[in-house]
């Protein structure tokens, strides 16, 4: 447990502390041994990931998995950072096709969540087995905060990279399990890592796997990220602290060219809330949602309805599935 008279982390000062203490305590704990780290674009795993590159530098293998549900220009922007700018030993498997065939036809919410975390389990040991083979790996890093240490007593189990197999045995390396995600931030900006990475939404694992309701079809997935490109390029800078869209597997009537459109229908999701049990929905300007509700009727194929969601948690949970 995190000692009480631990100093919370709300400076670049304290996090140079900090980042100096880690760098130290890995390099004691790895020696010259090798790490794997599932990097998923999450600021989590992204603060390790940088933690343990100034560590311990090549030693870190990384591995990406593209499942194909990420959001638009994610999978690149974590190449960018981590395999351009800092130089990263980096992974990356673009596992769409695995994942899109396995979901296909399939509707029921849970079992779309189960296929997902199944496959991202099986395709990361793939890969570690891979990795093992080019030398021995004896270290898994996770980006374990303290909440999720918190939350797994009793309330719900955390699920980072959370059911590897038994016969894979590392010893694990978490840098950031006594960090609250504000402190983890702090620490990220502190790193160098870009605020658009630092400042990231929470985003399900099974990524827009969820938003795509129901059965995922490719041509209805890439029509909610584009849709929802266009929403977070809308409202970036505003103080809201999830938003997204979700189309449901059902198509509206509309007119488009002077001919009858059937075609889907976008649902805007905007939460604030401090801890996700309760939301309230924030007030847009209507110019802004008539703005966003316009672009994406006009640039994104295959829609030609878009709807506010007004309905605040509870009754409504924040994602749609
Ligand atoms: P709900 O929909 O339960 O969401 O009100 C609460 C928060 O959790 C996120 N969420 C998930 N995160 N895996 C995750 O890692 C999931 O399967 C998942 N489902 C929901 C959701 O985006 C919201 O921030």
């Amino acid at each position: 447990m995190r000692p009480e008279t631990t100093q919370r982390i709300t400076n670049h000062e304290l996090a140079n502390n900090f980042i100096d203490e880690q760098v130290k305590e890995i390099q004691s704990q790895v020696k010259d041994g090798r790490v794997l780290l599932a990097l998923s674009g999450g600021v989590d795993s992204s603060v390790v990931a940088a933690l343990l590159i100034k560590a311990i530098g090549k030693q870190l293998i990384c591995v990406h998995v593209n499942h194909g549900l990420m959001r638009k220009g994610e999978s690149e922007e974590v190449l960018k950072v981590f395999k351009d700018e800092l130089d990263a030993n980096l992974v990356y498997v673009d596992a769409t096709d695995r994942f899109l065939n396995k979901l296909e036809d399939v509707a029921e919410p849970e079992t779309k969540r189960k296929i997902i975390g199944a496959e991202f389990i099986r395709v990361f040991e793939e890969e570690a087995r891979k990795a093992n083979n080019k030398g021995e790996i004896s270290f898994l890093a996770q980006g374990t905060i303290y909440p999720d240490i918190l939350e797994s007593d009793g309330v719900k189990a955390h699920h980072n990279v959370g059911g590897l197999p038994d016969d894979l045995q590392f010893e694990l390396v978490e840098p950031v399990k006594f960090l609250y995600k504000d402190e983890v931030r702090v620490v990220g900006k502190a790193l160098g890592l870009p605020e658009s990475m630092v400042e990231r939404q929470p985003f399900p694992g099974p990524g827009l796997g969820v938003r795509c309701l129901g059965a995922i079809t490719r041509d209805r997935l890439e029509a909610l990220r584009e849709a929802d490109a266009i929403l977070r390029q809308e409202l970036d800078g505003q103080d809201i602290w999830q938003y997204f869209i979700s189309i449901p597997d059902f198509k509206a009537t509309g007119v488009k060219d002077g001919k009858r459109a059937y075609e889907w229908v976008a649902i805007i999701r905007c939460v604030n809330t401090t801890d996700a049990m309760e939301v309230t929905v924030p007030r847009l300007e209507w110019e802004k949602l008539e703005k966003i509700t316009i672009r994406i009727l006009k640039e994104v194929p295959g829609i030609c309805r878009v709807c506010y969601d007004m309905s605040p948690k509870p009754p409504a949970t924040i994602e749609w599935e």
